[in-house]
């Protein structure tokens, strides 16, 4: 039988981004029977437009949707930028509106950010489409994981402390989805 996944979604998509860092090193620790999958299509998403949101959708579109529909949750890592979450996020989650995918979802995130502000804009964003989206927020999955960049060795993080507040935020999000 089809483990359940675990869907990781990046709001960077910067090359040597934190957040994918964050995401990747999630990866490894999601434990047995879950497994996780990194969502790879953020930046070919086309921009949402509700004259396309109607069969047939756009392929990239019928993509996110089935591998939301498939998750058995969602974890988001995503930077602030100006203030709120990137645009190519909020993008993503402009397409989930128009299907049914999101509604009861648990979902989690990671706030890797290490500036003044705590990338609190953010996530205050990202709470609110998540909600307007009718997706379960875990409050318990969605904490703050400080990460440095120094702290990122090969595209993954190897601080032990960091890895277990890490393996607890997925626990607590694995634990809703039963
Ligand atoms: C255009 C731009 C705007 C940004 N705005 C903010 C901001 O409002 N608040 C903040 O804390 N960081 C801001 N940053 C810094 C990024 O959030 C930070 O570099 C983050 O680590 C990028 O995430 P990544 O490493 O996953 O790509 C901004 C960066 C850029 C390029």
């Amino acid at each position: 039988m089809a483990k359940p996944v675990i869907l990781l979604v990046c709001g960077s998509v910067r090359e040597g981004s934190t957040n994918a860092a964050v995401l990747a090193t999630v990866k490894e620790l999601i434990p047995e029977p879950f497994t996780g999958e990194i969502f790879e299509g953020l930046r070919e998403l086309p921009m949402f437009d509700p004259d396309l949101d109607r069969d047939p959708l756009p392929a990239k579109v019928v993509t996110l949707r089935a591998r939301i529909a498939n998750a058995a949750a969602l974890l988001f890592s995503t930077p602030e930028y100006a203030g709120a979450m990137p645009g190519a996020l909020k993008n993503l989650l402009e397409w989930t509106v128009g299907g049914a995918e999101t509604s009861a979802k648990p979902c989690g995130w990671i706030n890797p950010s290490t500036g003044p502000s705590g990338a609190a804009g953010t996530y205050a964003s990202l709470g609110v489409v998540l909600r307007y989206t009718d997706a379960a927020v875990i409050t318990d999955a969605c904490v703050a994981v400080p990460v440095m960049r120094n702290q990122i060795v090969g595209g993954r993080i190897d601080d032990e402390g960091i890895r277990a507040q890490l393996a607890r935020c997925i626990a607590r999000l694995t634990a809703a989805t039963r």
